[in-house]
């Protein structure tokens, strides 16, 4: 499977997640034009909107290494460490993707064994753009 590698890393970056207050765990990996791959967690925090999420933490990691290719995002996340639920990216993580990747930019979900794979422009089709 194509980014079979991408969805394991995002497994690995769900374990590291802190969602004390929520208990829903999101990993999140980003796959870059080199062919790297950055990880990142949701963090969350006492003043709830000081939470960030999975998604632009590992974006975030790519983008501070210089890395400013961005081709696909893995996600995995739900309730509990080991929760397999189809993990949505919310409209402020997609407003960071936007900023910072390209239409066919691919958003990958897990559900279980199930995958789906969304373009950026499914998912936000009319973007804010300055
Ligand atoms: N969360 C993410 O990490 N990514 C999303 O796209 C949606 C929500 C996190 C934030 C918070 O820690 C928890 O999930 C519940 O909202």
């Amino acid at each position: 499977m194509k980014y079979e590698a991408l969805i394991n890393e995002a497994r690995v970056a769900q374990k590291s997640s802190y969602a004390p207050y929520s208990s829903f765990n999101v990993g999140a990996a980003v796959l870059t034009g080199d062919g790297q791959i950055y990880k990142g967690c949701n963090i969350e925090n006492s003043s709830y909107g000081a939470t960030i999420c999975a998604e632009r933490v590992a974006i975030g990691n790519a983008i501070c290494d210089g890395k400013r290719e961005l081709l696909a995002i893995a996600i995995v996340g739900g309730e509990g460490f080991s929760s397999d639920k189809m993990a949505i990216p919310c409209g402020s993580c997609l407003q960071v993707m936007s900023e910072l990747c390209d239409d066919n930019f691919e958003i990958v979900l897990c559900e279980g064994e199930k995958i789906k794979t969304f373009k950026l422009s499914e998912l936000l089709p009319h973007r804010f753009k300055l």
